[in-house]
């Protein structure tokens, strides 16, 4: 599995630096959506899911997390430590987030709005799912 994981330019003076995303320029899609995630609690796991069309970024804006990618044959742990760092998950992808620091703030970049139907839940459901693709 190919990890995709994009390094934003940094635009940086002496007053500190700036991160900025255009649509289709940094970002691969159009952004139709921006959730962040923060105040997570020690031992926290979040995610358990992968989307059957959406596509994301994820960037740790501030702390760090780790992010563990499954296609379901194959599973990567991805370290998102830095504010220009952005990792991109296509659809057809499990994804569990973990040992977020006290501090942490993910930011998720999506391709589309809210919809639940859009979810795979269940790991096994997820398995056949991929399965049924190839
Ligand atoms: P959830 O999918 O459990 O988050 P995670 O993938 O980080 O584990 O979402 C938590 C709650 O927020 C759940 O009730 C659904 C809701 N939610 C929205 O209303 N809009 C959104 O864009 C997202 C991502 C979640």
């Amino acid at each position: 599995m190919q990890v995709i994981k994009y390094s934003f330019q940094q635009h940086g003076d002496t007053r500190g630096q700036l991160v900025s995303l255009e649509e289709f320029n940094d970002i691969p899609f159009r952004i139709k959506r921006v959730y962040y995630v923060y105040d997570t609690l020690p031992n926290v796991r979040r995610g358990f899911h992968a989307h059957k069309s959406l596509e994301q970024i994820m960037i740790c804006i501030h702390g760090k997390c780790k992010v563990l990618l499954d296609n379901g044959l194959e599973k990567k742990i991805v370290y998102l430590e830095k504010p220009y760092e952005g990792l991109y998950i296509s659809n057809n992808i499990w994804r569990e987030m973990y040992d977020f620091s006290e501090d942490a703030v993910l930011l998720v970049l999506a391709s589309d709005l809210y919809h639940e139907e859009d979810y795979i839940r269940d790991y096994d459901e997820f398995l056949k799912f991929i399965a049924s693709k190839n």
